[in-house]
């Protein structure tokens, strides 16, 4: 084990924490890339549960270093909250959290952006986190950002407030109707948290090019999903950042010719939460039997997760895009009580069938899924820790996900906890 990406190969909520929790043991770096605080990552580490949103989750391992990349955009608000809980649950991040000084901040007329742009939208809104991530990210493209490094620059940062907060209050004035915001209120309630940042903050591909250069192992932790990518997903149904393997090169800092591998995690079926195009969502019936055995709420809305059959034609998708070498399938022992399980291997719309993604969303929207159908296992695998123990039509299904995929599945996860983890 070297350098490792790690990234969600469907909509997000794959069980990502749990195989990051377990690689990071094995590391002694542990990167955030992409995204901000819409990320929820649940760990359950020393019988206890943690749900982390932006401090990467090898925080929960003694001695283990933490980076929080540039491409991450940083809501300081939430990230020192997060600490504060760290902190208060005994977790220490002294010397051991490193953020980039270049990380985007998420500003108050972010959050608001963010909810207005969702109003206003109406039928067509995408179901966000309403955390700020896309006008944050929307800033950094159009080059109206604010960098933790300009915080650290009182003239610089005053300046650059004044010239943004002026465009953000003639769109929130005229555009939405809503109130203006005070510059000297965001301006002190910012300035406060400089001292905060300081000992934190650095050049993070300095630091990882030292880290490389000594041996050190880096696994690069991507949050959402592969189809939530705001390039290779379901546009516009998507996050802000690319989330897929190529985010980590970009929002690290670190050369793609030091990444030595790829690996997905995906569910055993398929869930998504908030709007947009999910083409095997289950029927009702289905749906709450799956939602409750498999917890299906979002850890950071606490929204109930939209749940579905495996879509081999995404997951082979994200094979494609993030170069993936080998998967973890994630709760396989939701599904040990159905009767029989689907896949979907292509989709058929106006006569015309799909084999792979396409991003025409309305294929994608109004196609319909091709089945195949495979006997289910109907009884309990949570207690398996060999390949060979598990039941014969569960064997058979990972089988047929790896053979569609033309990709191994080298971990299976069949309970939430550490131990309930099968490697093949
Ligand atoms: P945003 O990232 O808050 O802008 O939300 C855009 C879309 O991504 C919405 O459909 C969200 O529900 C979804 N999303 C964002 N973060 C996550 C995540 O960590 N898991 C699953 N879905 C997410």
């Amino acid at each position: 084990m070297s350098n490792i990406i790690l990234i969600g190969a469907q909509w997000g909520d794959e069980g990502k924490g749990k195989i990051i929790d377990l690689l990071a043991e094995k590391s002694d770096f542990i990167v955030r890339y992409q995204g901000g605080n819409n990320a929820g990552h649940t760990v359950k580490f020393a019988d206890k549960k943690f749900v982390l949103h932006v401090i990467p989750s090898g925080i929960l391992h003694p001695g283990k270093k933490c980076v929080i990349g540039n491409g991450v955009v940083v809501d300081p608000e939430a990230l020192s909250d997060e600490i504060a809980m760290l902190k208060k649950r005994g977790v220490s991040i002294a010397g051991r959290l490193f953020i980039s000084e270049q990380a985007h901040l998420i500003m108050p007329y972010h959050k608001l952006i963010d909810e207005y742009l969702e109003r206003v939208k109406g039928k067509g809104k995408i179901g966000t986190t309403k955390k700020g991530i896309g006008p944050c990210y929307a800033d950094k493209a159009a080059r109206l950002g604010i960098r933790i490094v300009d915080l650290m620059n009182d003239r610089v940062f005053r300046d650059r407030l004044k010239l943004v907060l002026s465009e953000k209050n003639a769109i929130l004035k005229k555009i939405f109707r809503e109130k203006a915001l005070s510059f000297s209120k965001i301006y002190k309630t910012y300035s406060r948290f400089r001292s905060f940042f300081k000992p934190l903050i650095c050049n993070t591909s300095l630091l990882l090019d030292a880290a490389y250069r000594k041996k050190k192992r880096v696994l690069f932790e991507g949050a959402q999903g592969t189809l939530l990518d705001v390039d290779y997903g379901t546009y516009p149904y998507v996050t802000s950042s690319n989330a897929s393997a190529g985010g980590a090169i970009t929002g690290s800092g670190v050369s793609p010719a030091r990444i030595d591998r790829v690996i997905g995690v995906v569910k055993a079926y398929t869930t998504r939460v908030g709007e947009g195009p999910f083409p095997t969502e289950f029927p009702p019936d289905l749906m709450d039997h799956v939602r409750t055995k498999g917890e299906e709420f979002g850890s950071t809305t606490g929204r109930p997760r939209r749940c579905g059959w495996f879509d081999a034609v995404i997951a082979r998708h994200s094979v494609l895009v993030n170069g993936l070498s080998q998967l973890a399938v994630m709760k396989l022992d939701v599904l040990d009580e159905l009767p029989e399980i689907k896949i979907c291997v292509a989709y058929r719309y106006r006569g015309k069938i799909y084999k792979y993604f396409t991003p025409d969303i309305e294929v994608l929207e109004h196609g319909t899924p091709v089945y195949e159908t495979h006997p289910g296992w109907r009884c309990s695998v949570e207690k398996i820790r060999k390949f060979s123990a598990l039941p014969k039509n569960a064997k058979r299904y990972l089988k047929r996900l790896e053979e569609l995929l033309d990709t191994k599945v080298t971990i299976v996860s069949v309970g939430s906890h550490r131990s309930q983890t099968i490697f093949v």
